[in-house]
């Protein structure tokens, strides 16, 4: 396995690799991010080449202390990229990304504007930027991406269509705790009676998605079943719920055709994400 800094060695590496499928992260690798390596070990085959990146993108965090909290156990993270069969990694530096004059952003300007898009201002322009940056440098024939991140996904197929970027992007289901708490390099940093607390998110999510048999469908009702849930927490504080549809991303009030009920917020600093299909 390559680990390599240099994105001009990462690039020439990659274009003499063959058919490389990459898999983007920030690191402090889970059994989600492992999941995802998995898969583009078998999309590759045995001719191909995984490549993972890991980088704390500095431009897509809209918190400094965010930032500065996020977890970079590089080592450990190496030795699971190595376990999981990868051939590269690139692991570069904020210097290696991005020149200090940099002034080219990419902007998605529709499916950004509700759920992390709307409270996280910058957020998915940052993830585009260094997403396409990625798929530039590794000459990726496809790219796995986990589901848990279902707003980014579709943020990063769009940006695949309306940019007629030759790749084929890949999403993975979300992988959970034996508990229910969708795995996240953030629930480290969980207190104790946050993390036990923590599973009401996802069962705050079938609670209300278990209102569907019984023929519901006002949106409205739906949140409500959601939010008692949650606020029956004394930890959780909901940064937003929403009920959108599925594929444009924008909030509906009525469940006619396929949609989503996301929910973000925070235990203490840590901010944690999850979403549920809602399929009428
Ligand atoms: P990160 O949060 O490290 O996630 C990297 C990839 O792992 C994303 O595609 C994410 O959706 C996926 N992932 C995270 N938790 C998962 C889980 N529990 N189950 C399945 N997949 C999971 O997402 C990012 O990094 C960044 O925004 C990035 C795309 C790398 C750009 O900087």
């Amino acid at each position: 396995m390559q680990v390599i800094e240099d994105a001009a060695v990462f690039q020439r590496n990659c274009r003499a690799a063959g058919r490389v499928v990459v898999v983007p992260t920030m690191g402090a690798l889970h059994e989600g991010h492992l999941a995802l390596i998995r898969r583009a070990r078998e999309l590759a085959g045995p001719e191909g080449s995984v490549a993972v990146s890991i980088f704390v993108n500095p431009i897509q965090f809209d918190r400094q202390d965010d930032l500065a909290a996020y977890p970079k156990p590089l080592e450990a993270d190496l030795a699971a990229c190595e376990r999981e069969g990868a051939d590269l990694v690139f692991a570069p530096t904020a210097g290696t990304m991005y020149a200090t004059d940099r002034s080219i952003l990419v902007t998605e300007s529709l499916l950004s504007r509700h759920l992390c898009g709307a409270t996280r201002p910058g957020h998915f322009d940052g993830v585009c930027t260094v997403v396409l940056k990625l798929f530039l440098l590794s000459n990726a024939a496809a790219a796995v991406f986990g589901e848990k991140d279902f707003q980014q996904l579709a943020i990063i197929r769009r940006m695949v269509r309306d940019l007629d970027l030759p790749i084929e992007i890949i999403g993975h289901p979300t992988i959970r705790e034996s508990d229910g708490l969708a795995m996240s390099s953030r629930n480290v940093r969980l207190l104790l009676e946050h993390r036990a607390d923590a599973p009401r998110i996802w069962q705050a999510l079938i609670a209300a998605r278990d209102l569907l048999p019984y023929g519901e469908r006002n949106a409205a009702v739906f949140l409500e079943a959601a939010r008692t849930h949650l606020l029956a927490s004394p930890f959780f504080r909901i940064d937003y719920l929403e009920v959108v549809d599925a594929e444009t991303l924008q909030p509906v009030s009525a469940i006619l055709r396929p949609s989503v009920l996301a929910v973000a917020g925070f235990y203490g600093g840590v901010r944690l994400i999850d979403h549920i299909r809602l399929h009428p």
